[in-house]
């Protein structure tokens, strides 16, 4: 028996939900939220496809009723605000820390063996927030944000070489915000063949700057922060424990030293499996990625410090 929790019934959370319940990730799934009703109604709308989509994941929609999630191997928080259009992700920080602190609480009661998975903004500093004030061993809190920056980044990729976002391989590190991520355009690769001998310089530059404000970008057509590839994201980084996959995903990790950093939590590349965290993958950056890691890294320092 599997059993994943996602906590906040909202966009990114309805929408991990259903794609946990859509491909089979657990066999059950509790979806909760404050807002009387919400996730109740999405959760029975969602388990009204189960007929049509021959599906055999069992989803419960409940408000506030953290009882109902005891036992769960997995808790995905995505209860918070979102961003408006011309807000940064820091400028969340205020109210969606008193909101993840107090969800974690209440999940770690019932379901005191889970492994974390925060997306709530600011993510890397909601992330080592948790690391904070829950005691929780490092492996067991993952941060959501480069597997959803490294899928835009291979969209954009895939966009010029008007290829399959399949056949196209590419990762983002650094923190999950406008100006501290970093796509790592050198190690991008088309069926193995480096893009840069397939794209010009020049567009890969603007693909690597598109990917940055990725999130800011559909924030501004949207009117508000996007749904479907971060709850898709969220919902693969949650199969990949669930499933002991052993996948490598960026993911935003508490440093110790790799990296050149520690005290804080950011994205560098991690082996997921039944433990969570099990690996932080270091290998070498070269000196203009060295320097952007230190930047990105003091970046996220700066927001931290917004905890206190
Ligand atoms: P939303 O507003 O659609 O949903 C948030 C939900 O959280 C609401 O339904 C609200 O009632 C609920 N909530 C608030 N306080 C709660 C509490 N104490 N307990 C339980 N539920 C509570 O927002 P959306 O679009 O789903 O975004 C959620 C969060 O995820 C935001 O902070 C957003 O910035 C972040 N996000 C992070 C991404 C990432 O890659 N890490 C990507 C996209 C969004
Ligand atoms: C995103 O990247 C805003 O974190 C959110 O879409």
């Amino acid at each position: 028996m599997s059993k994943v929790t996602v906590v906040g019934a909202g966009n990114v959370g309805a929408t991990c939900a259903n794609v946990l319940v859509t491909t089979g990730v657990a066999d059950e799934v509790v979806l909760i939220d404050i807002k009387e009703g919400l996730s109740e109604g999405k959760a029975m709308d969602i388990m009204q496809t189960a007929n049509i989509l021959n599906l055999n994941t069992r989803l419960t929609g409940v408000t506030n009723d953290y009882e109902k999630t005891a036992g769960s191997d997995v808790v995905v928080i995505t209860s918070g605000i979102p961003r408006k259009p011309g807000m940064t992700r820091e400028e969340l920080i205020g109210v969606n820390a008193g909101i993840v602190k107090s969800v974690t609480d209440n999940v770690l009661k019932y379901s005191p063996d889970a492994i974390i998975i925060c997306v709530s903004n600011p993510m890397d500093t909601m992330t080592y927030l948790i690391h904070k004030t829950s005691g929780l061993p490092k492996n067991r809190i993952i941060g959501m944000g480069g597997a959803l920056d490294s899928a835009r980044f291979k969209f954009y990729l895939s966009q010029a070489l008007n290829a399959n976002p399949n056949e196209i391989e590419g990762i983002v590190i650094g923190g999950h915000g406008d100006t501290t991520m970093i796509p790592l355009t050198r190690y991008a690769a088309y069926r193995g063949i480096p893009v840069s001998e397939l794209i010009d310089a020049e567009t890969l530059k603007k693909i690597a700057a598109d990917t940055m404000v990725g999130g800011a970008t559909l924030t501004g057509l949207l009117g508000t922060s996007a749904w479907y590839a971060p709850g898709a994201a969220a919902a693969q980084v949650a199969a990949a424990v669930i499933h002991d996959q052993k996948k490598m995903i960026t993911c935003s990790a508490l440093l110790e030293g790799e990296y050149g950093e520690k005290d804080l939590c950011i994205g560098v590349p991690c082996i997921l499996g039944r433990n969570g965290i099990e690996k932080v993958v270091e290998f070498d950056l070269n000196d203009e990625e060295k320097e952007l890691f230190a930047k990105s890294a003091a970046a996220v320092h700066g927001t931290n410090a917004a905890l206190a």
